[in-house]
């Protein structure tokens, strides 16, 4: 099977799944969700993952979700779709009211759907050998950036124009000048031997790739550092990289015009790379018993 939903527990085909037109979801974008990558039928980072969703849904006040009950749900879709290299999407909405902008009364239950796919990650995998080239684009998004809300219009935009320019991404750049991050991705940076990257806030999505990428890359003597660069400066930088859950780790080659690096992956992206990979691939070993 290729994909699977499971919407308000009940599971179905991804095409038969229908939300009424009063969802709030559909109405205000009043939503939040998050997306994990299915690695040989498990998910990565799924604690992660589900602590974010936990925070985004408190920061939204939305009633409480049981993530344990979500977790076996979860589980039971992708079970259910067979699907061993693929996504896990998971979206939460304030559920269905006649429209008005209040909160609905407690009484009215979220909706809740969960979506499995399967993923292919060849054109990824080249990406991550070539590097990608990237658009910067000012960053027009609201001032809660670190909840993962379903409002992602202008994530949306920006990352049309570049799309449209023939890049992967949009790299955003806020009213101060300062580079945030991409539209659907963490940006990290390499100067003088050392990781970088916009420090945690309002401005960015506290990224579970780029927070994992950090500890690990720390244990492997390669400390990180919280630093603010403008668009300049940041094509200045020795190397620039891209993660994200389904990206993983990609280079980028090229930001405007300006090649970074020479226009060719640098050594730490490299090196990023493989430790990202053999951690995947000792979570995915057996374990001794
Ligand atoms: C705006 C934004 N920043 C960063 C990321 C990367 O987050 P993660 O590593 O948790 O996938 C995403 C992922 O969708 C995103 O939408």
């Amino acid at each position: 099977m290729e994909s699977l939903a499971c919407l308000n527990g009940e599971l179905m085909p991804v095409d038969e799944a229908r939300i009424p037109i009063w969802d709030r979801g559909f109405l205000f974008g009043d939503a939040v969700y998050e997306v994990m990558r299915i690695y040989q039928g498990r998910c990565w980072l799924e604690e992660a993952h589900l602590g974010r969703l936990q925070r985004s849904l408190a920061s939204m006040e939305f009633p409480a979700v049981d993530l344990t009950e979500l977790v076996d749900r979860t589980n039971r879709t992708i079970d259910a779709s067979g699907v061993l290299e693929g996504t896990a999407y998971l979206h939460i909405t304030r559920g269905v009211a006649p429209r008005a902008h209040a909160f609905p009364d407690s009484s009215v239950p979220p909706t809740e759907l969960i979506v499995i796919r399967n993923y292919d990650d060849a054109q990824p995998a080249r990406n991550r050998e070539s590097g990608v080239a990237t658009l910067s684009h000012p960053d027009l998004r609201w001032k809660r950036c670190d909840v993962k809300s379903t409002n992602l219009l202008a994530n949306v935009m920006a990352h049309e124009v570049a799309h449209r320019a023939g890049c992967f991404e949009a790299i955003l750049v806020g009213q101060d000048g300062l580079v945030t991050e991409a539209t659907h991705s963490s940006v990290l940076w390499v100067r003088d031997g050392r990781l970088e990257g916009t420090p945690e806030g309002n401005g960015i999505l506290p990224g579970t790739t780029r927070q994992f990428l950090i500890k690990a890359a720390g244990a492997a003597g390669l400390p990180f550092a919280d630093a603010q660069l403008s668009l300049d400066d940041l094509k200045q930088a020795d190397e620039v990289l891209l993660v994200g859950t389904t990206i993983e780790v990609f280079p980028v080659i090229r930001i405007d015009d300006a090649p970074i690096g020479g226009g060719q992956p640098g050594s730490v992206t490299r090196r990023l790379q493989t430790i990202f990979r053999e951690a995947v691939e000792r979570w995915l070993a057996p374990q001794p018993v």
